[in-house]
C-alpha cells in the first residue's frame, strides 16, 4: 500500500507575508495527519523562509525546477545542489508550463532529473499530453516519450538513486491544468496504470513503490473520485494549494 502524497505547486505566487500566513495555517490544520505526506513547492526566493517555518513540521518543501547545469557561467540558473542547501526534499522537474514555454525538452528534463538525484533530492517528474495530442489519439505515445527519460534515460547508478529517494512521477494532462477541467478518474487511472507499466519494464519492484500523482484542477470536489483510483497515489495541486482550507481538505481526503 503506497502512502498518499499531496504536493502544492505554488507556481509564480507568494510573498513573505502571505507565505507565513498560509504555511502557519497548513501547519496547524495538517497537524496529526498520519497516512498522507504533504509538501509545498515554492519559488526559489522563498525556500529559506520555508526552511525556517517548516523545519520542525511534517510538511516537506521543495523547488519547482533545478538547472540542467551544475555550476558555471549560467546567469539566473539555480542548481540542484543550491536547492538542496535549503533543506528541500523535493523538486519538480519537467513541468508542462515550462515545456509549453519551450524552456524544456525531454533531453533537458533528463539532465535536470539527473542533477536532482545526484543532489539527494526527490524529483517529481512531470509528464502529460496537450488536448490536441489527446484528441489525435497520441496521449500515450507522448507520455511514453517523456517517460523514456525515466525508464531508460537513467543509468543504473541514477536509477538506484531514483529508488533510494523515492522519485515521484506526476501525470498532468496539460488541458486540465488551471482550467477547472480535470481528467475523469477513468482517464487518469488508465494513464497512471500505463506509466506504472512503463516503470515495471525497467524495475517491477520500483513500479509498485513509485508514487504517481495526478495534477490538473484537482480540488476538494473531485479529489475523492480521483484518489480512489488504484494507481493514483496523490495530487500535484496548483490553484487549490493557495487556499489553506482547500489544500488541507484534499490532504484529509487522501489520508
Ligand atoms: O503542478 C500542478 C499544477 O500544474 C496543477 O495546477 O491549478 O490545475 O491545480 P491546477
Amino acid at each position: 500500500m503506497r502512502k498518499k502524497l499531496v504536493v502544492g505547486n505554488w507556481k509564480l505566487h507568494g510573498s513573505l507575508l502571505n507565505n507565513q500566513s498560509l504555511i502557519n495555517q497548513l501547519k496547524q490544520d495538517l497537524h496529526g495527519l498520519n497516512w498522507v505526506d504533504a509538501a509545498v513547492c515554492l519559488p526559489y526566493v522563498y525556500l529559506f523562509q520555508a526552511q525556517q517555518l517548516l523545519q520542525d513540521s511534517p510538511i516537506a518543501w521543495g523547488a519547482q525546477n533545478v538547472s540542467q547545469f551544475t555550476e558555471g557561467a549560467y546567469t539566473s540558473c539555480i542548481s540542484a545542489k543550491m536547492v538542496a542547501e535549503f533543506g528541500c526534499t523535493y523538486t519538480i522537474v519537467g513541468h508542462s508550463e515550462r515545456r509549453a514555454l519551450k524552456l524544456e525538452s525531454n533531453q533537458i528534463a533528463s539532465k535536470r532529473l539527473l542533477h536532482a538525484l545526484h543532489a539527494g533530492l526527490t524529483p517529481i517528474f512531470c509528464v502529460g499530453e496537450t488536448l490536441d495530442e489527446r484528441d489525435g489519439g497520441m496521449a500515450e505515445m507522448i507520455v511514453k516519450n517523456q517517460m523514456l527519460n525515466v525508464v531508460y534515460g537513467l543509468d543504473d547508478e541514477a536509477f538506484a538513486l531514483a529508488k533510494k529517494f523515492n522519485m515521484v512521477i506526476a501525470y498532468e494532462p496539460v488541458w486540465a491544468i488551471g482550467t477547472g477541467e480535470h481528467a475523469t478518474p477513468e482517464q487518469a487511472q488508465r494513464m497512471h496504470a500505463f506509466i506504472r507499466y512503463m516503470v515495471s519494464e525497467r524495475d517491477p519492484e520500483f513500479a509498485q513503490q513509485v508514487r504517481i500523482l495526478y495534477g490538473g484542477s484537482m480540488s476538494p470536489a473531485n479529489a475523492q473520485s480521483l484518489l480512489s483510483m488504484p494507481d493514483i497515489d496523490g495530487g500535484l495541486i496548483g490553484r487549490a494549494a493557495l487556499v489553506a482550507e482547500d489544500f488541507v481538505e484534499i490532504c484529509r481526503i487522501a489520508e
